[in-house]
């Protein structure tokens, strides 16, 4: 029985390629459309901003447990991202396999999918990543399949020493070459991605070189990193802010530019500058990757990361990044077309003093507004009527950040 049901198909398949063979018209190939990810900015926790190396499976559950009771998965937040230092050595197949501090890698991603979120991880083109781990040069195959198999759902990729190892190695003295090869680099691993038919989502770093705004679309790139590192300190991070305005036609669902990860209930930050940083995030549609120590969350911090009327502006369907209209001494004027016809405007002291520009006042001639305009205050989450030339008082590194659903 068995063998004649195999000669029966061995026959069929023989006379389909016969058919096909015969007919002029070109074989089709079935092609299953990929699924569609991050059309709106990806929003979840990443362990390197608190972490760095120091991360273990542990923090990783931790932080997966949290995401649930603190209510930022309502909120949001699903992306559970490994960043450096997971990485262990390649065997003799050149598998690579994690370090002691995450012993089973399938149980890991295992447990975080059990709580409905998804999870990352981090590799680069490289030989070795930024803290000196195994990268994924000439494995990139090896290595996505790996990813694929462990259910992972988000690759961050690090350019890091393919900088020195490959491009300057490979192409002394020649930048344009070197660009090339890093961009061939990225659209290998894309490849790679691509292969292993599960949706993973493709998060570029290299820091901005060589405008990657420009062309990380066209390797897949779901969102890409614009400038070098974030890290807790208000000058640094107003300092990525102002380097987006003038990115926002770049931005668009599936494709976000990445002023990098949330220092949000990190360092020194005031609340103040953790409101503006998050307030600013949102106008950016950047990626809501929060990065802070999630089991001790102060509720102040908590508030800033749920409010949901602040995610609902950086998650806008429309997915148009804000632009920076106007400043006026140290206070800069931010606005954002959201779906609906409705706008977002944020206003942001970056003076270090009270009423920095004795006192500021707005203009809504400059925002394309005319006469009163009734919004919602939302970091008070009361409603607020801006009208034009009305003087306005912020707190040093402070926001007024409001949502206008009928602008006239
Ligand atoms: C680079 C990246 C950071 C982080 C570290 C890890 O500096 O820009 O976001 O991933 O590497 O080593």
């Amino acid at each position: 029985m068995r063998i004649v049901a195999l000669l029966s198909t061995a026959v069929l398949a023989l006379a389909s390629l016969t058919a096909a063979s015969q007919t002029s018209a070109p074989a089709k190939t079935l092609t299953v459309p990929r699924q569609l990810v991050a059309q709106t900015p990806p929003m979840g926790w990443n362990s390197w901003n608190f972490f760095a190396e120091r991360v273990s499976d542990k923090d990783i559950r931790a932080a997966a447990d949290q995401l649930v009771a603190t209510g930022m998965k309502d909120a949001g937040y699903i992306y559970v991202n490994i960043d450096d230092a997971w990485q262990g050595q390649r065997d003799a197949n050149g598998l690579l396999h994690s370090n002691a501090k995450f012993p089973d890698m399938k149980a890991l991603a295992d447990y975080v999918h059990s709580k409905g979120l998804k999870i990352g991880i981090y590799s680069g083109p490289g030989p070795k990543t930024c803290a000196g781990y195994e990268g994924s040069l000439d494995h990139e195959a090896q290595d996505a399949q790996l990813y694929a198999q462990w259910g992972i759902d988000y690759l961050k990729y690090d350019l890091c020493s393919f900088i020195p190892d490959v491009m300057e190695t490979k192409a002394p003295n020649d930048k344009a070459a070197q660009m090339r090869l890093m961009v061939a680099a990225y659209a290998k691993m894309d490849k790679a991605l691509k292969a292993t038919g599960r949706p993973i989502v493709f998060s570029l770093c290299q820091y901005g070189w060589d405008a990657v705004w420009e062309w990380a679309p066209s390797v897949g790139g779901n969102l890409w990193r614009t400038t070098g590192d974030i890290n807790p300190d208000w000058d640094r991070i107003y300092a990525i802010a102002s380097q987006q305005a003038g990115l926002e036609k770049y931005a668009s669902p599936g494709h976000w530019n990445d002023p990098d990860m949330l220092e949000v209930g990190n360092g020194k930050l005031t609340l103040e500058e953790n409101r503006a940083h998050f307030s600013l995030w949102a106008m950016l549609a950047a990626p809501l990757l929060a990065g802070n120590d999630l089991p001790n969350m102060k509720p102040e911090i908590k508030a800033i990361l749920t409010n949901r009327d602040v995610i609902a502006i950086d998650q806008d369907t429309l997915g148009k990044q804000g632009t920076r209209v106007y400043s006026e001494g140290e206070v800069d004027v931010w606005k954002r077309p959201l779906a609906g016809g409705a706008m977002a405007i944020a206003i942001i002291n970056a003076g270090d003093s009270r009423y920095s520009t004795h006192p500021f006042h707005l203009s809504l001639d400059q925002l394309g507004l005319h006469g009163p305009q009734t919004g919602k205050d939302l970091w008070t989450g009361k409603p607020i009527t801006l009208s034009n030339s009305q003087p306005l008082e912020l707190a040093r590194h402070d926001v007024l950040l409001v949502r206008i659903d009928a602008p006239k």
